[in-house]
């Protein structure tokens, strides 16, 4: 069975017991709290909650669609067998219509009799103490004839909000065998039963309250990548029909990781692009951004001859989802490809030329290359030749992991009296009055971010900080000196802010979330799972400036004082520095 004949058969069978099949939402969503459109229930948040009518709207309590779906937290695992960064999402819709039995039995239906698959087991909803166990489901389930329901926790089965709040409720999930012999999760279903007033962490906190919704609802999600695995008896997503024309225009010579990656990142561009997102320094573009450097990487490394590889894998891409996805067109796509690549070799060159310049390379100097020019391990090693000879991989990520340690923030450290009171990396102070100096200069440092980027633009980006006791000193991306004017309304905004004394706090969230309120982040910093964001302003939606970070920061930004840029100069090839005092 075609991956497009299961798209077909899926909403075809929904389409028949009511649903309305209402067409993919854009890969960017209307809601602001997510930054990309991550599961096919977002645009039908409104309906769960009642704030929309969906019977006005569709004819149908319920709906059916095949979703664009794009989940950054999945980024690092992309080039194994079953992560992706797009991928489509099968799901099924109600607003107060049909509920658990329904759901249930339809989706044994159509994995057992139109997919013809076997059901290894399925998974419930073990209870907490605040929301009961999902009796109801293993009645369900066992009425079916299935025998093997495990029971799992909050943390694997109980969906939701995303953002900060919104609909969520516990869920039940399908598994099959795939031809390794493999147990694959391939259906969720979610029962919206709940309004959480706060994000999931407020929940786990006990911060949030659930309120049950008036009409309770089915949320489901199924990637088409995985069933498409599991009915065409493949090993991986990638010898599925898919990414097997993709997989196999690429270079025989590449190594398996590469290549997935390269079909992954290349397909998840195209839609990227096709949906308005451009290459740039912030959130969506960012993102794009990244996925277009890691595969020009791997083009550059993979040899001369295969210099167009991404170039000619695209049309063939596009060939494949043109029919369901005609917002896909190739001139606007190649077109943002050739400017984004052109612009990154340029940055490359620049690397190279000071690269060398380098007598030996080891894993320090190839580090610095990597941070001011942004040149990445591959070419380092590849240009570096027998200069580079002693570089390693585990030498250059060693060498990461100890520039992020000195650089996590909130390390607060006593040496008896004399030495360092606080070093952060970043933030240096001996004694509690310096400490003071350096957490208006700290806060401060966050503000003058925003406003820089709020008079040059989103192409400003921290490129590194250093806070001492007499000044900030803050590198950014940027590609000229500034005028006296923007250097003026920089100073002018910071101190304005200053002036409104709005409150600095912070929430904790996993790093997706945390990502996903569009806070800013520096993207050489290599985070936990869970972070802090501090925000200024009494709301983190409404707030003025949005950090990951680790502290310490002043209670109200009126504590700062006057703020005054003593200089800005050129630090390195595209990168500003400015030195800035509080009074
Ligand atoms: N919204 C649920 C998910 O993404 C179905 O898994």
């Amino acid at each position: 069975m075609t991956s497009s004949e299961i798209r077909k058969k899926f909403l075809e069978f929904f389409r028949e017991r009511g649903h309305a099949v209402v067409p993919s939402s854009s890969l960017l969503p209307d809601d602001p709290s997510v930054l990309l459109t991550t599961a096919g229930m977002q645009q039908f948040k409104k309906y769960y909650t009642g704030e929309v009518d969906a019977m006005k709207d569709f004819g149908s309590l319920s709906t059916t669609s095949c979703q664009k779906s794009f989940r950054t937290s999945d980024i690092d695992e992309v080039g194994d067998e079953s992560h992706l960064t797009f991928f489509e999402m099968l799901g099924n819709f109600s607003f107060g219509g049909y509920f658990k039995k329904e759901s249930i039995a339809w989706a044994h239906e159509f994995i057992t009799k139109v997919m013809g698959l076997p059901i290894s087991y399925v998974t419930i909803y073990e209870g907490s103490d605040t929301v009961p166990k999902d009796e109801e489901s293993r009645a369900m389930w066992q009425g079916l004839g299935i025998t093997d329901i495990r029971e799992e926790g909050m943390e694997d089965l109980f969906w939701g909000p995303t953002g900060h709040e919104g609909p969520c409720g516990p869920t039940t999930e399908i598994y099959c065998r795939n031809a390794n012999g493999q147990d694959i999760e391939v259906w969720n279903i979610v029962f919206n039963q709940f309004f959480c007033s706060g994000s999931r962490e407020d929940l786990t906190s006990g911060a949030a309250t659930l309120i049950p919704l008036e009409t309770p609802g089915i949320d489901t999600g199924m990637g088409l990548e995985r069933l498409a695995m599991i009915v065409q008896g493949k090993h991986t997503i990638h010898e599925t029909d898919l990414f097997s024309d993709s997989i196999a225009m690429l270079s025989d010579t590449m190594d398996h990781r590469s290549k997935r990656i390269v079909a992954d990142h290349a397909r998840a561009l195209c839609f990227l692009i096709a949906d308005g997102v451009r290459p740039s320094n912030k959130e969506r573009g960012y993102i794009l951004r990244r996925l277009m450097r890691r595969i020009i990487v791997i083009e550059h490394t993979a040899g001369e001859q295969r210099i167009n590889l991404v170039r000619d894998l695209i049309p063939v891409i596009i060939g494949k989802y043109h029919a369901p996805y005609p917002e896909l067109h190739i001139d606007t796509i190649f077109d943002e490809w050739d400017k984004e690549k052109q612009k990154f070799l340029k940055t490359v060159k620049n690397g190279l030329k000071e690269l060398q310049k380098c007598a030996t390379i080891d894993a320090s100097t190839a580090f610095k290359l990597y941070e001011s020019y942004g040149l990445p391990y591959e070419i380092i090693k590849e240009m570096g030749v027998e200069r580079a000879s002693a570089l390693s991989r585990a030498g250059f990520e060693l060498e990461f992991q100890k520039h992020q340690e000195i650089s996590r923030a909130g390390v607060l450290k006593k040496f008896g009296g004399h030495g360092l009171l606080l070093d952060t990396g970043e933030l240096k102070a001996t004694n509690e009055d310096e400490l003071k100096i350096v957490t208006r200069l700290h806060t401060a440092t966050h503000l003058l971010q925003q406003a820089l980027r709020e008079v040059l633009g989103p192409e400003v980006a921290q490129a590194g900080s250093d806070i001492t006791v007499e000044r900030t000193r803050f590198d950014f991306s940027f590609h000229r000196k500034l005028t006296d004017d923007e250097r003026k309304a920089v100073e002018n905004r910071v101190n304005e802010i200053i002036k409104k004394d709005l409150p600095m706090q912070f929430v904790e969230l996993p790093i997706e979330d945390a990502k996903n309120t569009g806070a800013l982040y520096y993207f050489k910093e290599k985070y936990p799972e869970k972070v802090n964001v501090y925000f200024a302003g009494s709301s983190l939606d409404s707030a003025f400036s949005k950090e990951f970070c680790g502290g310490p920061h002043v209670t109200h930004t009126g504590e700062i004082g006057h703020f005054a840029i003593a200089k800005e100069e050129a630090c390195s090839a595209g990168v500003r520095r400015i030195r800035a005092v509080v009074g």
